[in-house]
């Protein structure tokens, strides 16, 4: 790598703590972007053309789609990016006709809908059939592309349960899929909200998607991260920093980035040291809190809360039972919210029915607001 000019300024910070944002290193999930392109290049009817991406917010999501759509285009698809919110389905034909322009006729003609005596104009509705199906006008697109041996993938991010459009895409998607059409969806969401959208009757296609969990990085990976991060700023990083660092990230992507941001801060020198982190670690905990916890714990359920209260008042592991207690309900009730909560990634089973939190600074915001409230 060419050594950096250094000028009076310094280099910008390298790091990306901040959600969607594309970093520099990218790690660890290799084999769920590996699977998903095998499923296009294998053919219809492949299951991992139906996926569907579950994990913490700040496990890398939105990064990992906007990866997999890049690796798509490499091999001849055209990949078209969406959020699960009301318009998702015309919006999903917009794209591909931003997307797939090179391949595709002009959108038919608007219709002379009204005539309006507006001064001299006669109105005239650029609308592109709107009367036709979602499934007709997908069609007559799928038509186009197949022409010139293209397929589409479809990527829908933030998944809600209550967006009735999802249930429309899911039966047309099964009926594109039953007629042999070079088609994909790839999907990401919260735990809670994917398994809220896999019960509901409307949207049961997704039950038949690949399911996959976005799991935490290993310490190896999020030191790679790091390093390289720190490196493509022609910086250093010792073997003591790194491991601490990447400790107190716990796995999760979103902090690796934010307590690498605010170590990378710590210091002008050449290397970036354990001192350093310790200081970083330090500076990230307010952003920690604000952009991690307080976010994380506005997406869940009020039961959740109250389990997560009972938890906090325990000073090391907490037990199931004594949750239950404090909660007043059944162990038995108490287990399914623990469920929950560990697919949400907010808390870890440490055998025999013990559990801990896994979010740092989640117990100690609630000991806090418990304090304060
Ligand atoms: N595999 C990865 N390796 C390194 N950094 C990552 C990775 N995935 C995500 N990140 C970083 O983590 C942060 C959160 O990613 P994002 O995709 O927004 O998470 P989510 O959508 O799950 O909330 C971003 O700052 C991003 O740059
Ligand atoms: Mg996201």
């Amino acid at each position: 790598m060419p050594k950096l000019v250094r000028s009076g300024r310094p280099p910008a910070n390298p790091f990306t703590p901040s959600y969607g944002s594309d970093p520099v290193a990218f790690v660890g999930r290799e084999t769920l972007i590996d699977d998903v392109l095998a499923g296009l290049e294998n053919g219809p009817g492949d299951p991992n053309r139906s996926t569907v991406f579950t994990g913490p917010r700040g496990s890398g999501k939105t990064v990992l789609l906007r990866r997999i759509e890049q690796e798509a285009r490499q091999i001849g698809w055209v990949p078209v990016a969406v959020a699960a919110l009301p318009g998702m389905l015309d919006r999903i034909v917009e794209r591909i006709r931003v997307e797939a322009a090179e391949f595709l006729a002009p959108p038919p003609r608007g219709r002379i809908t009204s005539l309006t005596v507006q001064g001299t104009g006669i109105g005239r509705e650029a609308i592109e059939a709107p009367l036709l199906s979602w499934q007709t006008r997908m069609g007559t697109l799928l038509d186009e592309l197949a022409a010139h041996n293209v397929g589409l993938l479809i990527t829908i991010d933030e998944i809600d349960p209550g967006l009735p459009e999802l249930s429309t895409l899911g039966n047309d998607f099964q009926f594109f899929v039953g007629e042999k059409r070079q088609i994909a969806i790839v999907m990401a969401g919260l735990p809670t909200r994917v398994y809220q959208a896999f019960t509901a009757r409307s949207t049961s296609f997704l039950r038949r998607s690949f399911h996959r969990q976005l799991e935490p990085l290993r310490l190896a990976d999020a030191k790679a991260v790091l390093r390289q991060t720190v490196e493509s700023s022609g910086r250093h990083i010792t073997q003591g920093a790194l491991t601490r660092a990447a400790t107190a990230a716990h796995g999760l992507p979103f902090l690796v980035q934010l307590i690498g941001y605010h170590t990378w801060r710590q210091t002008a020198n050449d290397t970036i040291t354990a001192d350093d982190v310790t200081a970083g670690v330090d500076a990230a905990e307010d952003d920690q809190r604000e952009m991690l916890v307080e976010t994380t714990l506005r997406e869940v359920s009020p039961t959740d809360l109250a389990f997560l209260r009972a938890m906090a008042q325990d000073d090391g592991e907490s037990v199931l039972r004594d949750i239950a207690a404090r909660m007043g309900v059944t162990s038995q009730y108490a287990g399914t919210y623990r469920l929950r909560l560990i697919r949400q990634g907010l808390i870890t089973p440490r055998g025999r029915g013990r559990i801990v939190f896994a979010l740092p600074f989640l117990k100690e915001w609630l000991r806090d607001e418990g304090r304060i409230g």
